[in-house]
């Protein structure tokens, strides 16, 4: 997984809860964490078991914790990819593009970088259907990362979840303000 998400998951929970308690969710995660660059891939590993850590010395399910992260991280997710992302775009129009515009753009910067292949489809002018399929198995860090692109560009979504096999879809459609 690649460091700028441990990098910003960091700064997440220090901001929400302080440094002390990310030593400590550290220190319960078991493993010998790495300092995480954002420049760097790090183990799968590290993310799982930081994650039950967090859970627990939270007390808070995991799911909230990644969902909640994934709108953190949107708005950061905005201006480092800014490069790639077109200022006359609605956010389903950025939706409509994180696989072929975004998560592309992340594996062209790195070869190691292995973002989840989501198949982004526009249903209708004011909707996109996602469709994720990943061994890490965390749509809840991007339905997060949806509903903080909602509110950073202030255009409300409706998201509407269902399972057909191994994939998750969801139906995003804009809402009136
Ligand atoms: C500006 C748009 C976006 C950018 C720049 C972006 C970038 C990234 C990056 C850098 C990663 C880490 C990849 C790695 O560890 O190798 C990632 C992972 C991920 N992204 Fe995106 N992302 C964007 C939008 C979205 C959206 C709209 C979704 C909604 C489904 C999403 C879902 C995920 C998930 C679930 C992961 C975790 C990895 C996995 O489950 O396999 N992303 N993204």
């Amino acid at each position: 997984m690649h460091g700028l998400i441990f990098n910003q998951l960091e700064q997440f929970v220090t901001k929400n809860h302080g440094h002390a308690v990310w030593e400590q969710i550290e220190k319960a995660s078991g493993s010998e964490t790495p300092i995480f660059l954002p420049t760097k891939m790090y183990d799968d590993k590290f993310l799982f078991s930081i994650l039950q850590a967090a859970e627990k010395t939270l007390n808070v399910p995991g799911d909230q914790i990644l969902f909640s992260f994934g709108e953190y991280m949107a708005p950061q997710l905005i201006k480092i990819y800014s490069h790639s992302i077109k200022p006359e775009w609605t956010v389903i129009d950025l939706l409509e593009h994180t696989e072929n515009t975004m998560h592309k753009a992340v594996r062209f910067a790195d070869k190691l970088a292995d973002p989840p292949k989501l198949n982004c489809k526009r249903i209708q002018s004011n909707a996109v259907e996602i469709s994720y399929r990943s061994p890490r198995g965390i749509i809840a860090f991007g339905k997060g990362v949806i509903s903080g692109f909602s509110k950073a560009y202030n255009q409300p979504l409706q998201i509407v979840q269902s399972q057909q096999g191994e994939a998750t879809i969801l139906r995003i459609s804009m809402t009136k303000n």
